[in-house]
C-alpha cells in the first residue's frame, strides 16, 4: 500500500505513521507527505525522515475543486493508493471524498460521534465527560463523519486544562493511528452497513 499523508501543521501524527511504517515488515509505505500550508512544521520532519514532500497551497487555488484537483495530481505523481489525513485542516469536496472512498482515513481528537469539529478538548472539559480520546475513521463527506476503525480513550482529570488533556490524547493518537493503518493495510477491515468489522481482532 503506497500511502500519502496530508498535513497542515506540526505533523506529530504524520511522524508517528512514518516511524511505524519504517520497518520492512509494516504492510504499507509512506510515499509522500503533502501540506496545504508551505510553512507546516511537518514538512521538515518528513524531509528529515527521507520522505518526499509536496506543497499544494490552498491560497493558490480559486476554489475547492481546483485545490482538490491539484491534490489528486500530487497524489498520482507519487503513485499513492491510500490517503491518511493527519492534522489536515481543510474540508474536502464531495468529489474528492468519493474518489477516495474507503481509501482515505482521518484522525479526530475526540471519541466520535462526540465532539465533531474544533476545540474538542475544551468542549470535553466543559461537558464534564470522564473519558475523552481519539478516533481513526474512514472519511465520508461531512466533517468528522465516517465508519470508525479504532478509538483510544483517556481519563479526564479534575485538574485538566485543554492543553493537558490535549497532550494526553495526542499520546493515544500516536498509538492508534499506526494501528489503524496496519489493520487496513493488512486487509483486516471490512465495512458492513457503514460499520467497520475488524478480522482477527486479538488487539
Ligand atoms: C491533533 O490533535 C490531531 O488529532 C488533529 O490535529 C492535531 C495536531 O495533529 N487532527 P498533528 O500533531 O499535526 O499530527
Amino acid at each position: 500500500l503506497r500511502v500519502g499523508i496530508l498535513i497542515s501543521g506540526g505533523g506529530s501524527n504524520m511522524a508517528a505513521l512514518i516511524a511505524a511504517a519504517a520497518p520492512e515488515v509494516f504492510p504499507a509505505e509512506i510515499a509522500v507527505v503533502i501540506s496545504n500550508r508551505p510553512d507546516a512544521g511537518g514538512l521538515a520532519k518528513a524531509e528529515a525522515a527521507g520522505i518526499a514532500t509536496e506543497v499544494v497551497d490552498h491560497k493558490a487555488h480559486a476554489d475547492r475543486a481546483s485545490f482538490d484537483a491539484a491534490l489528486d495530481a500530487a497524489l498520482a505523481a507519487h503513485g499513492v493508493d491510500f490517503v491518511c489525513l493527519a492534522g489536515f485542516m481543510r474540508l474536502l469536496t464531495e468529489g474528492f471524498v468519493n474518489r477516495w472512498r474507503d481509501r482515505m482515513i482521518n484522525i479526530h481528537p475526540a471519541l466520535l460521534p462526540l465532539f465533531k469539529g474544533l476545540h474538542t478538548h475544551q468542549r470535553a472539559i466543559e461537558a464534564g465527560v470522564r473519558f475523552h480520546g481519539a478516533t481513526v475513521h474512514f472519511v465520508r463527506f461531512g466533517m468528522d463523519e465516517g465508519p470508525i476503525i479504532v478509538q483510544g480513550a483517556v481519563p479526564v482529570l479534575a485538574a485538566d486544562t485543554a492543553d493537558s488533556l490535549a497532550a494526553r490524547v495526542l499520546g493515544v493518537e500516536h498509538q492508534i493511528y499506526p494501528l489503524a493503518l496496519r489493520l487496513v493495510a493488512e486487509g483486516r477491515t471490512r465495512i458492513v452497513d457503514e460499520t467497520v468489522v475488524v478480522d482477527g481482532t486479538g488487539e
